[in-house]
């Protein structure tokens, strides 16, 4: 509240002095090196947009020859699979490095590493997991996979992130754990997360899907929580085509997190007496692992790089009444941006809707887009069919299934539905500062000429 009070503030005074100039001068934003002709029309409407240039293409600007000869290399040995070569396993070492754990073990998505946390750390059948509904489904998929109940908790409308007092509010003596959702590759409020894991002797997993090298107090994300959770799915900042990875310290739970995702096989044990639990086959084959190693050459220049753009873009698009940059807790330190996220104010805008805004905005040639349109809540009939599995009928008592559907509430979420707006940044932040510009001027033409949106 008191930075949309800030914001508007500092806008009302900038206008002022603006508007003294505009008389003689234009806009109060003058629109940086776009002046001819038509350029205040709005694009959605005919005029010449702000920018017609394509924008770097992720994951490909992250294709150079390191990712080319590792995987050629790796086609040529003719070694495919993860035991014939050690791609894989290499990579697993530079990942624990990295992130700050001892250990990584890679899997073949997000999904799965989630869902190898869960059960590395025992969670299933009778057990409640507390999560975000603003997130990939992956992350409940984790948790319905071992026939746990995942429980959402609502959202802090300012930082799309689980609120830790909804989630305390939410446990119960079922409760064994909390995926916080590390959304756009942004920290949760982490302190708070794990004070209140603590008092309530709760594990945590991190879902640092969106958030490789993000940090919160010094450290990086994944590390903080019993067991972090990363994925490599081509859209990621450390990309694959379809990939993940759990990181941990505790032996006993990474070799938990082994046999699990190998088809019940211990690496601990000598065969044949190895086969010590059930599970599916998660592993990773040796072309990820190729593409991954030849991707961490350059991979904390792009992270600098796009942190650098997104502080840029954060102190401009602050100053346009309306638009609120993603809120940050104090701790959080540089950030992924998976995804670069404002909330919008539509009185700003003469009360034009997110998608108008947005769609005006695109047409000014500027990625900016709504993400999330629906909490998994809103998210079409997968919890009736949880609940009427029989698995959950027959493991949860009546109280619990009726408490689960009588508090199927998440307003802060809803809100956040209808006001976020994104840009995604893998490849658009690593631009110049003139890209930069473009999208900066783009908003600001839309704000400028907020009165033709009527006509849109
Ligand atoms: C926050 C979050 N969690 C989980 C996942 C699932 O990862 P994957 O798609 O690799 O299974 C994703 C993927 O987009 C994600 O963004």
């Amino acid at each position: 509240m008191k930075k949309r009070d800030f914001t508007r503030r500092k806008f009302i005074t900038t206008v002022s002095v603006g508007s003294v100039a505009a008389v003689a001068a234009g806009p109060a934003f003058p629109i940086i090196g776009k002046t001819s002709g038509n350029a205040q029309k709005l694009a959605v409407l005919g005029g010449e947009p702000v920018r017609t240039k394509e924008w770097l293409d992720w994951p490909l600007a992250g294709v150079n020859e390191h990712v080319i000869n590792e995987v050629m290399n790796t086609v040529k040995s003719g070694k495919w699979v993860r035991y014939s070569s050690d791609r894989v396993k290499t990579f697993e070492k530079e990942w624990a490095k990295i992130i700050g754990r001892k250990e990584a073990i890679c899997v073949n998505s997000g999904t799965s590493a989630l869902n190898t946390a869960v059960e590395a750390l025992g969670i299933g059948a009778g057990d409640e997991v507390i999560t975000s509904p603003y997130s990939d489904i992956g992350t409940i998929m984790a948790i319905t996979v071992s026939r746990a109940l995942p429980v959402m908790a609502d959202l802090d409308p300012e930082s799309y992130q689980l609120d830790p007092e909804d989630v305390e509010r939410r446990i119960t003596s079922n409760t064994k754990a909390i995926i916080p959702v590390h959304i756009m590759g942004v920290s949760c409020d982490m302190k708070r997360i794990l004070e209140i894991a603590q008092k309530h002797n709760l594990k945590v997993i991190e879902d640092a899907c969106q958030a490789h090298l993000a940090e919160f107090n010094g450290k990086r994300l994944g590390t903080l929580g019993d067991l972090g959770c990363f994925s490599f799915q081509g859209s990621k900042a450390v990309a694959c085509g379809e990939g993940g990875s759990i990181v941990g310290d505790d032996p006993e739970l990474m070799h938990n997190a082994w046999a699990y995702e190998e088809k019940g096989y211990a690496r601990h044990i000598k065969a044949p007496n190895n086969a010590i639990r059930i599970g599916p086959k998660y592993r990773m084959h040796e072309f990820e692992g190729a593409i991954l190693m030849g991707q961490i050459p350059g991979m904390e220049e792009r992270f600098e790089k796009r942190n650098a753009n997104a502080d840029y873009l954060t102190s401009k698009l602050s100053e346009i009444p309306g638009f609120v940059p993603q809120k940050k807790y104090p701790g959080t330190g540089k950030s992924t941006y998976w995804r670069y996220a404002v909330s919008y104010n539509k009185e700003h805008f003469n009360g034009a809707d997110l998608d108008t805004v947005s769609g005006a905005i695109r047409a000014e040639g500027v990625p900016f887009s709504p993400y999330i349109r629906n909490g998994f809540h809103k998210q079409g009939p997968w919890y009736e069919y949880m609940l009427n599995m029989k698995e959950y009928r027959n493991t949860y008592s009546k109280a619990t299934l009726k408490r689960y559907r009588d508090e199927f509430s998440y307003p802060n979420c809803d809100r956040v539905c209808n006001e976020v707006l994104a840009i995604y940044g893998m490849g658009v932040l690593l631009g110049s500062r003139e890209d930069m510009d473009d999208i900066v001027n783009a908003v600001r033409k839309v704000y400028e000429n907020r009165d033709q949106l009527k006509s849109v």
